[in-house]
């Protein structure tokens, strides 16, 4: 196997995704602890620092204290090399969370074990299942009063549509938290509260059949054990590694990443359950990191302005066959030619640094002087081919939007046009006018508050926005459809977006299925390809 391959089949590239709060930020901690990247919790990821020193490139994030943008971590652990994407937590998230989960092959959720799944997450996770990436569940918070364990699975099954299959089971919760029953071993791995700051837990285990358990659990703990490992052999499905490949069975752990707790066992499992780079489809067929030897990667994120006196934008990519080394030039498919990708960066715990050598699965950023666009493939190989495009996804807020002053229009329409090239908004125009009135449809409100800074700062254009009542919008899919002879509901708009495709636009979300059921043949779809 050459040194290339090796280096692929070390990696393990996920995305770890989390209502706001669940504990995202503290389980990344603890692995990027037990990888040795950071060596005291709370030196990185501490609430105070991480949002900042991660991704500290625009006023707004500042302001807010937020994180708008995703971010890279890589760390070494066991042999393997992890990259985790994360994901910004923040209600107000953008389409770039779920352009990430594109560039994952697996997505770790951490669920609040006293809330289950919640508003936000939701979202995130259908777009995990229809891509069929693999989940695996995190029940966090173990240490606090927890919902019934068995609420809780039948929750992620029903909100999901995905079955669970818990690895662990949790003994208790709270106060009476014992720690949690490994169904494959058969012992019990008895809660320590390792505090905050320490390095490492020291995990007791003790054998289910140990006639020392009674003791130690309690009996009344250990009744209500015993019956829950029958009821749950009973009901839960069984493990079986194909239907977690193929996103269809979620393996689920239980613990507490504060006190660092079930962390470590979740990481072991979740390494040899989760694969190496997986293929990628193009319009030449998969394209197998294990059988091209030659570089290629896709743009699924655009950052732009880091510094804003240059103008500059860093370009990120999902390395997927073969190496890149510094300096090299590969072909830029969409753009025709050759280009030399420069300054490519890495981010490891917190710092950005300059790398000279990544291999598939690994995520880089490049420099863009405005010419990658999401979606985008770079490569190598000489049978030249394009990665499957990022499917848009379907905004859920919109916004008229227009100059205060007249005589700004140009810039307004550069800017405008290159905030959405980097995909942070989408633009759309009434039908059957021109580019008078713009149409904004963004996937987080946060996104409107972004455009109006980023205008204002970066191109000197005052903008003025109306709220539009719309929530729903959904592409065409027929060939040529003809828009005049489609009749919808009366809070029903058409549009066109900016590759003259038509959409409609709707305020309530049955008025859907009544266009559906008026217009006989119409084809309607959630994402524009
Ligand atoms: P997020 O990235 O998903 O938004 O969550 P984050 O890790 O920032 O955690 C949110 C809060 O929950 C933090 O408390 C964190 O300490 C706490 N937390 C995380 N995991 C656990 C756990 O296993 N048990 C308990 N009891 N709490 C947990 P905070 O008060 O908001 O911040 P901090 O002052 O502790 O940093």
């Amino acid at each position: 196997m050459s040194d290339i391959t090796n280096e692929i089949k070390k990696r393990r590239t996920f995305a770890i995704i989390s209502h706001p709060d669940a504990g995202k930020t503290t389980l990344t901690e603890k692995f990027l602890l037990y990888g040795g990247a950071i060596n005291q919790a709370g030196s990185v990821k501490g609430k105070a620092t991480s949002k900042h020193a991660v991704s500290d490139w625009m006023e707004i994030e500042k302001e807010r204290g937020i994180s708008v943008t995703s971010s890279v971590l890589q760390f070494q652990y066991d042999g393997f090399c992890i990259n985790i994407l994360d994901t910004p937590g923040h209600q107000d998230f953008s389409e770039d969370t779920y352009r990430t989960l594109m560039a994952a092959d697996s997505a770790v959720m951490v669920i609040d074990a006293s809330k289950g799944v919640e508003a936000q997450t939701r979202k995130l996770f259908k777009v995990c299942v229809m891509r069929h990436i693999p989940i695996f569940t995190f029940i966090n918070k173990m240490d606090r009063d927890a919902m019934d364990t068995f609420d809780l699975l039948d929750d992620i099954e029903k909100e999901l549509g995905i079955a669970t299959c818990p690895v662990n089971w949790p003994i208790g919760s709270g106060r009476n938290f014992k720690g949690v029953y490994d169904r494959q071993k058969k012992h019990v791995e008895l809660f320590s509260d390792t505090k905050k700051g320490t390095t490492q837990g020291d995990v007791q285990t003790i054998d289910i059949r140990d006639e020392n358990i009674q003791n130690i659990l309690g009996e009344a703990a250990k009744l209500t054990l015993e019956e829950e490992i029958e009821l749950m052999d009973g009901a839960s499905a069984e493990f079986d590694q194909k239907l977690v490949s193929k996103g269809e069975l979620s393996p689920v752990f239980f613990g507490s990443a504060l006190t660092n707790f079930g962390v470590e066992t979740f990481l072991k499992h979740f390494l040899t359950m989760t694969s190496s780079p997986l293929p990628r489809m193009s319009d030449r067929g998969e394209i197998d990191p294990m059988t091209e030897p030659d570089f290629s990667a896709f743009v699924f994120k655009i950052q732009a302005n880091m510094n804003k006196a240059h103008r500059d934008r860093i370009a990120f990519m999902r390395i997927c066959s073969g190496a890149f080394e510094a300096g090299m030039s590969v072909y830029h498919m969409q753009g025709e030619r050759e280009v030399r990708l420069s300054q490519p960066q890495q981010l490891m715990a917190s710092e950005r640094k300059i790398i000279d050598k990544a291999y598939g699965g690994d995520i880089i950023g490049v420099f863009d002087p405005g010419i990658f666009s999401i979606g985008d493939t770079l490569t190598t190989v000489k049978e030249r081919f394009c990665y499957e495009g990022i499917p848009t996804f379907a905004p859920e807020h919109f916004a008229r939007v227009r100059q205060v002053d007249t005589m700004k229009r140009k810039q307004f329409i550069k800017g405008i046009n290159q905030i959405a090239q980097e995909g942070a908004i989408q633009i759309f125009q009434e039908y059957n006018t021109g580019m008078e009135e713009i149409i904004v449809g963004v996937v987080g409100v946060l996104q409107f508050d972004v455009l109006k800074y980023r205008l204002n700062n970066e191109y000197n254009v005052e903008i003025r926005m109306d709220n539009l009542p719309y929530e729903h919008i959904r592409w065409i899919e027929n060939e040529n459809p003809d828009l005049e002879k489609i009749t919808g509901t009366s809070d029903m708009k058409k549009i066109k977006d900016l590759k003259d495709r038509p959409l409609l636009l709707f305020v309530h979300e049955w008025s859907i299925r009544m266009t559906l059921e008026r217009n006989e043949g119409l084809i309607l779809s959630e994402f524009g390809r």
